[in-house]
């Protein structure tokens, strides 16, 4: 029943992830809700390169109870780090930017096609009665083994559909498992939040009781990246995905929703979303880092649940970042941040943008690089521009110069240090939304803007530390040495900030030429009466 397409589907991804040596198949017993993500999770806090992260898939899944589970599990599989997207992706890590501005940019309309392998098997009616049936066969892990209150569904593409339209939408959000035939679907209500929740607004203010709803697990990579990716309301992630796959991606009609689903899923929970009733759900470790605690979220009656064969269930793991959850949206957001600032405000001279990861998680730091000497009005509309292009990004913004390593805090607190007057360069703002964070006591409350401008403001001293060509011809001796191999960090070598002479250098030269008491002789040439201790001297390049 399998529909030809040149795309990937999860289990072909699989297959690629293996044969690129990304991927660690675990074959021992593993507990789903207590050892899994803690195995998974140790690739993330345990001072492992960012390179050297895999995709795990396990084969042999249990639970506490002694119960063995059928469907393997895949949990770092699409995003665990930069490699793993950009196969899924079908491009190296330094193209995704422009394939996604591309495939925005050119979307194509998906295709319809009959007897789609996501409906391989049915499972309706008693099907989805009694413990061990319906959503409780599924081995869905517990994310946060001691917070979490259940199994949640996380690697999901929800789709709803608006109801006066009929378009539809699809977006990652957490599923909290309640019973084999009900769970609870957490959709952000805040601005910038959930275009699901909109749909829902949508059809209880039509004066309907249900909404129907489609959670589809284990999406081709191209549909699956759709998912946290914040399009513009109103645009169809069929045709991006399309756009992203070079070709149409294959759909079909739901089983027992109105609803289109991707023909090559793994698995499609179809149901009802009550407009009437409001369930409790959570704990559950979240993506700011912090627990969300309980609270009142969309109950959803399921009406059948399909899947192929023999499926695959992908998981992501989120909580504090780094994590697979921050990669996937940081690939995914810094392009449309980038294209905000450069394209649609058209400032010139904005070089990358980047959304801070480590702990913060991307929604709260964001980091403009600019060119050196662009004008001030432009680095401050850049700021605005980040601060305010998402409702939930952006609310510390810092303008930095090329020369800073975005990702290094250490680089950033030293831009702060020495480039910015606060007095000068820093702005704070009224109005801002809370944004996705752990709720405050005072729920409610407004939050604020920091905008800071770290950039050069006039040309500088150079980097005191040796100039490139000695520190590369320091580290080849290090190395023949035999010392412990080094894992060098920028800066590591010293440059000019434009404040410098070719004197100076000339001067430098001949010192490291062994000649300094030449320098001696020029300087003593210069000696003056009229000036006091630390008066600046600017030798005459001209002579
Ligand atoms: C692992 C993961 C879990 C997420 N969980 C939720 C969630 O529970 N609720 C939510 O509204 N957004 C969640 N998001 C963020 C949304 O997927 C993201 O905002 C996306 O743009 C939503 O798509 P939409 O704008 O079409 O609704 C999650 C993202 C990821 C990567």
């Amino acid at each position: 029943m399998k529909q030809s397409s040149t795309y990937n589907d999860l289990q072909q991804h699989i297959d690629e992830l293996k044969s690129k040596g990304l991927l660690q198949v675990i074959d021992q017993p593993i507990d789903k809700d207590s050892e899994m993500h803690p195995l998974v999770r140790w690739q993330f806090v345990g001072g492992m390169a960012e390179a050297d992260r895999k995709a795990f898939l396990f084969t042999n899944i249990v639970n506490a109870k002694g119960r063995k589970y059928d469907i393997p599990v895949l949990v770092g599989g699409l995003a665990a780090n930069r490699s793993i997207y950009g196969i899924g992706m079908g491009c190296a890590v330094e193209e995704i930017q422009a394939k996604w501005e591309r495939a925005i940019q050119n979307p194509i309309p998906p295709v319809m096609v009959e007897g789609p392998i996501c409906q391989e098997v049915i499972l309706e009616g008693s099907a989805l009665q009694v413990e061990g049936n319906g959503l409780d066969m599924l081995s869905i892990p517990i994310s946060t083994p001691g917070f979490d209150s259940a199994p949640t569904l996380t690697a999901t593409n929800v789709i709803t559909k608006d109801v006066q339209t009929g378009g539809q939408n699809m977006g990652t959000y957490r599923c909290q498992l309640k019973a084999p035939d009900r769970l609870v679907v957490r959709m952000a209500t805040r601005v910038g939040g959930a275009g699901g929740y909109l749909h829902y607004l949508g059809w209880k203010k039509a004066g309907h009781k249900t909404m129907p709803c489609a959670i589809v697990l284990g999406c081709p990579p191209y549909v699956a990246f759709m998912g946290p990716q914040k399009l513009p309301i109103g645009v169809d992630e069929f045709d991006v995905a399309g756009g992203l796959a070079g070709e149409p991606i294959q759909i079909s009609k739901a089983h027992s929703v109105d609803l289109l689903v991707p023909a090559q899923a793994e698995i499609v929970i179809e149901g009802l979303i009550d407009l009437e009733w409001l369930e409790p759900e959570a704990p559950f470790g979240e993506s700011h880092g912090h627990v969300a605690l309980e609270e009142f979220n969309l109950p959803m009656k399921i009406t059948a649940i399909t899947h192929r064969f023999k499926p695959v269930i992908p998981s992501y793991i989120s909580q504090v970042a780094p994590s697979e959850s921050s990669v996937i949206k940081r690939v995914a957001y810094e392009p449309l941040f980038f294209n905000y600032l450069t394209k649609t405000l058209g400032i010139k001279g904005v070089k990358r943008v980047s959304l801070h990861e480590p702990l913060t998680g991307l929604l709260r730091v964001t980091i403009i690089t600019v060119a050196q000497n662009i004008a001030k009005t432009e680095i401050w509309r850049a700021l605005y521009g980040a601060a305010f292009f998402k409702g939930d990004c952006g609310k510390i913004c810092i303008a930095v110069n090329e020369d800073i390593d975005p990702d290094n805090a250490d680089a950033l607190f030293w831009a702060m240090a020495y480039r910015m007057n606060p007095v000068k360069d820093v702005q704070t703002l009224e109005h801002r939304g809370q944004g996705h964070g752990p709720k405050r006591e005072n729920d409610g409350e407004e939050d604020s803007t920091l905008l800071m401008d770290a950039t050069m403001k006039g040309p500088m001293p150079p980097l005191a530390l040796p100039k490139e060509e000695y520190m590369v011809k320091a580290k080849k001796i290090w190395e023949s040495l035999g010392l412990p191999p080094l894992k060098p960090q920028a800066p590591w070598y010293g440059y000019t900030l434009g404040d410098w002479s070719s004197v100076w250098d000339a001067a430098a030269k001949r010192a490291v030429d062994g000649n300094y008491l030449e320098n001696g002789e020029i300087s003593k040439t210069q000696i003056r009466n009229d000036v006091t201790a630390e008066t600046k001297f600017r030798p005459d390049e001209t002579i």
